[in-house]
């Protein structure tokens, strides 16, 4: 594992990736002296739907401004703040990348989100985090760079509660087909782990969840693009600047990684899938 994680970790970074997100968010006329979290997401949830795939699978937990909530590879933090905002909850965010912590955590500053919000650098195999922690745990889009699915699952299950909520939204893989790189998560296959929703359900019960729910996002999925795709098309055609979006967090071959993965969604190879997953 200890191989594979610092190439996670490379393929993510992107030199000054907060100043671009600042100069693209001013050039569309958003003050970012006075930064909010909601200027932030078209640009800071980065997995298929953005926002309203994060609302969706929130909304199916039962959080309040007393729950402890972990986010599991919470990259540049806008899942975080948005549960943090929604329910008041408290959300502690540990992702591998260091770069993309410090942009959540200065983020976090900027909106005025710091106090329930916070973020550290680690890996979701060996969490920084005592026994029974948290009320409940959100992942998404990180399992495809994580091969020991198995261990995923305990160490989520370690640091929870019984009783407590693992939410997952992860690209699972619906079906044998060959997959085209670079994808948003790995450049090339080495750093590519996408398992099917029989290994993430054999991973979680054997370390004590139960599923409770469970649901694939395959034509939410190839709607988001293909809404995207409209929106870039209209603003060339009218000559503007594409409106700031996932684009930014996925640097310069992001239309390569969006048309590759548009491919395997729109041939249901892969699909973002909801799983809800209690502990015993
Ligand atoms: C596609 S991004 C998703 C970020 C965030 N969950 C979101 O939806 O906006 C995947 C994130 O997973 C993180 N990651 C990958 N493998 C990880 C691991 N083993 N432990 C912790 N974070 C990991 C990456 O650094 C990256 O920030």
């Amino acid at each position: 594992m200890a191989s594979i994680e610092p190439g996670v970790a490379r393929h993510y970074e992107i030199e000054g990736l907060e100043q671009r997100i600042l100069d693209a968010l001013a050039a569309t006329g958003v003050d970012t002296d006075r930064l909010t979290a909601k200027d932030l997401q078209a640009v800071d949830e980065f997995h298929i739907g953005g926002v309203a795939a994060t609302e969706a699978l929130i909304d199916q937990l039962d959080l309040s401004s007393a729950s402890q909530v972990l986010d599991i590879g919470s990259g540049i933090g806008g899942p975080a703040r948005f549960v943090a905002a929604s329910s008041g909850a408290t959300v502690t965010g540990i992702d591998l990348t260091q770069s993309y912590v410090d942009i959540a955590t200065s983020l976090s500053a900027r909106t005025g989100m710091s106090g329930r919000t916070r973020f550290l650098q680690g890996s979701a195999l060996a969490m920084p985090f005592g026994d029974d922690s948290f009320d409940a745990a959100i992942i998404l889009h990180v399992g495809m760079n994580i091969p020991d699915k198995a261990g995923l699952m305990r160490e989520a299950a370690r640091v929870l509660r019984p009783g407590g909520v693992f939410a997952v939204y992860d690209v699972m893989r619906l079906k044998p087909g060959e997959l085209t790189y670079p994808l948003p998560w790995a450049s090339s296959a080495d750093f590519s782990f996408v398992a099917t929703p029989d290994d993430y359900r054999a991973a979680a019960t054997a370390a004590g969840f139960e599923v409770t729910a469970e649901r694939p996002r395959g034509a939410f999925a190839v709607e988001f693009f293909a809404a995207m795709r409209a929106r870039l098309q209209a603003a060339k055609a009218e000559g503007r600047n594409p409106p700031p979006g996932l684009g930014l967090v996925m640097g310069g071959d992001a239309p390569t990684k969006i048309g590759n993965l548009t491919q395997a969604l729109e041939n249901a190879i892969l699909a973002p899938v909801e799983m809800f997953l209690r502990l015993h």
